[in-house]
């Protein structure tokens, strides 16, 4: 596809592991921007759920939460028209790519990532290969569509890093073959943070329930999270760095309903944080209420959603397969014509 300008449009490719739950955090760091990339770039959009395979899941709720996210992904405005969609699990190109990168990355770099030894100390009863390796499928994830954007959060920087220094080292070996990506890490401002830890990062893992919301969540249970908001001990609201947990509530609301946060502190300035509060998760409520009725008629409607992973398993492969027949023509396997 091309742009106005007649130059091949740019590929994005994202993508998220079907754990936890996606939250407003996610959607205002994250899937806002790719809902914008999606007509400006070929977006490609993943579900890593071999990713998420590095930590033991239960199959029941690992496969109805994966169907879950690819609903939620659809309902937000993802667009099977213009972007591909699809599970990692259905296109088996990750797997032999990442099989081929092994070959070509260092142990010692895998051992050092930070993500490495954080999720070691955590699951010390199951420090799987696949947790070690866990970057390279990454990388492989991202080096199979020639991909040039990755937009992803800051803690994902190690990991695209490592990417480009495999693709730079395949392609110096060889000749080359693969596009070496740049990361797009999201401006600062639009980060979300934790409902109970205003200096924590909203997380989609987070053990307390009240900490997140989810994009999908019931309407009461929204507003009962954010009349629980930790905030301070003043009463004004006001834009000033040290009340983290006033400007995340000024972020988000701001992010909802396109005003400034100078214009609504200005506004709810002198009338309680109570009545702030109500406001924030009415505007939380209000923006998601359309995407909450879609997802739900569209989680219903499992033929459909089969289709649509179907198509986008089919397109995604469709690329994959050139990368990889391109790598093992270069590494000198023998070709079946
Ligand atoms: N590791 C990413 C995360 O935890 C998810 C992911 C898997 C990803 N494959 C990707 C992100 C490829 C960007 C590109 O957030």
């Amino acid at each position: 596809m091309e742009n106005s300008n007649n130059q091949p449009k740019k590929i994005v490719y994202s993508g998220i592991q079907p754990t936890g739950i996606i939250t407003i955090g996610n959607y205002i760091g994250a899937i806002d921007n790719w809902l914008k990339l999606q007509s400006d770039y070929n977006s490609i959009f993943g579900i890593a759920d071999l990713h998420a395979l590095t930590v033991r899941q239960n199959p029941a709720e690992f496969r109805a939460r994966a169907l879950s996210f690819f609903a939620q992904y659809l309902a937000v405005g993802i667009d099977p028209a213009k972007a591909i969609i699809y599970f990692q699990s259905h296109v088996p190109e990750h797997t032999e790519l990442s099989w081929l990168l092994n070959c070509y990355t260092y142990v010692g770099e895998m051992t050092r990532m930070t993500q490495f030894k954080d999720k070691s100390k955590k699951n010390e009863d199951n420090i799987n290969m696949g947790l070690l390796d866990y970057p390279v499928l990454m990388a492989s994830d991202i080096l199979l569509y020639q991909t040039d954007l990755v937009p992803v959060g800051i803690d994902q920087k190690q990991h695209l890093e490592i990417t480009r220094d495999i693709a730079t080292r395949f392609n110096n070996l060889y000749s080359p073959t693969f596009v070496v990506p740049e990361a797009y890490i999201s401006k600062q401002g639009e980060k979300v943070y934790s409902l109970q830890d205003p200096t924590a990062k909203m997380s989609k893992s987070d053990p307390d329930p009240n900490a997140s919301v989810a994009i999908i969540e019931d309407p009461d249970s929204i507003m009962r999270k954010f009349k629980r908001a930790v905030t301070d001990c003043e009463a004004t609201v006001e834009i000033r760095e040290d009340k983290p947990g006033i400007m995340n509530l000024l972020t988000i609301m701001s992010v909802m309903t396109g005003e400034s946060m100078e214009a609504l502190a200005e506004r709810y300035r002198d009338g309680g944080y109570a009545k702030f509060k109500q406001a924030v998760g009415e505007s939380v409520v209000e923006k998601f209420k359309p995407i909450r009725e879609e997802y739900n008629r569209l989680i219903q409607d499992k033929a459909y959603l089969m289709q649509v992973a179907k198509e986008g398993a089919d397109k995604a492969r469709y690329l994959a397969r050139k990368t990889v027949s391109k790598v093992k023509r270069k590494i000198g396997l023998v070709e079946l014509k």
